[in-house]
């Protein structure tokens, strides 16, 4: 696992010994964690190494800005770190190193001592993306074939859809996540992600609206940021999601309509390092808490927001200011929660 830093670093910091046992022990669902933003520095690094040669000057300065912590004043500085680790992961063997790796860093033991791993279960989400290497369906292989090394108790994975993308190409994209899944590879469900001030979500409903008939789980980034407009959450929300993510500019109007939904995926670093919430006391967090709203605590990218599981739920536990200052119940009983809104998890 990578090392940690910013507010899960400091949370954790504060935390006594008998603290930080207590959440390592706890099982914990990572349902919100996007591969190309969750790959190990280290392993990034390798890769870059191995690109040597060819590295142009746009992937050097993300990987000195990813080293040394990237400061994301706006949006785009966060979509900007994209390109050049797309760069890394272009060929079939390098996406299969990166989720290795990723794979690896959430479920293998985390060498703390404690043999426990970063969380029990993950359900990990990934764009297929087709280069001068490779089309959507062999990243799409490359990527279950790894998931796949581990038990359906533990990994599975959800297909993103980019809001930038075209029409055919969410249709197109939707076709192959469903395919997959009647192939018997362990696709469970599908995700809306990408800049959120792009793309027509109206558009996008027709081709939704087919994946839960599928028998796949449906999960929406939704009201990341102030430019979402209710229209834009209204067409998300007519499709009738499993999950949402974020829901940080959600109107109170609009928080009526998702009680239904069974789960909101909270990423604490990730809304504070982006600066999409200005503090832990101001988070919507506390909303869902006090609504008795089912919720999952996720890292999102753990690359860039340099976190881990056990960072963001230390951030629920260390005292305020730096953390939420909850108990070790209400902590168990979240951890519980984000284990029951899994999209497939058989028993044990
Ligand atoms: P990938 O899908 O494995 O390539 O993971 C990286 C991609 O996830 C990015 O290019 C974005 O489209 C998406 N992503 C990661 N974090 C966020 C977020 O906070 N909001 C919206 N999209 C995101
Ligand atoms: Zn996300």
């Amino acid at each position: 696992m990578s090392e940690i830093a910013g507010p899960a670093a400091a949370a954790l910091a504060s935390l006594s010994p008998d603290d930080v046992l207590f959440l390592q022990a706890l099982p914990k669902a990572e349902l919100h964690a996007h591969l190309n933003g969750s790959i190990p520095i280290k392993t990034l690094l390798e890769l870059a190494q191995q690109h040597s040669p060819t590295q142009s000057s746009e992937v050097a300065d993300t990987l000195q800005k990813l080293k040394s912590g990237a400061v994301l004043d706006e949006i785009d500085d966060f979509f900007s770190l994209m390109p050049a680790i797309y760069a890394l992961t272009s060929t079939p063997e390098a996406v299969t190193t990166a989720t290795r790796a990723v794979l690896q860093s959430f479920l293998n033991p985390t060498g703390d001592g404690t043999g426990s791993p970063q969380c029990a279960y993950l359900e990990l989400r990934t764009t297929p993306r087709a280069t001068a290497h490779m089309t959507q369906e062999r990243y799409l292989t490359a990527v279950l074939d790894e998931v796949e090394f581990y038990p359906a108790t533990q990994a599975a994975l959800i297909v993103s859809v980019d809001r930038r993308m075209s029409d055919l190409d969410v249709e197109e994209c939707v076709s192959l996540a469903i395919e997959m899944k009647n192939r018997g590879r362990r696709v469970v469900g599908v995700d809306v992600c990408g800049d959120p001030r792009k793309g027509d979500m109206q558009s996008f409903t027709q081709h939704l609206l087919r994946v839960k008939g599928a028998g796949l789980g449906l999960t929406v980034h939704i009201a990341e940021c102030t430019e979402n407009t209710t229209e834009d959450s209204l067409a998300l929300l007519s499709c009738r999601p499993d999950r949402l993510g974020h829901t940080t500019f959600l109107s109170d109007e609009l928080k009526a309509l998702i009680r239904l939904i069974p789960c909101v995926e909270i990423c604490l670093s990730s809304n504070i390092l982006g600066k999409l919430v200005a503090s832990l006391d101001t988070h919507h967090i506390h909303y869902y808490l006090k609504n008795n709203h089912p919720i999952v605590i996720c890292t999102d990218d753990a690359l860039p927001f340099r976190t881990s599981c056990l960072g963001e739920y230390s951030l629920l536990l260390a005292q305020p200011p730096l953390g939420l200052g909850l108990s070790r119940g209400d902590v168990t009983r979240i951890a519980r929660m984000g284990m029951d809104a899994a999209f497939s998890r058989p028993c044990d």
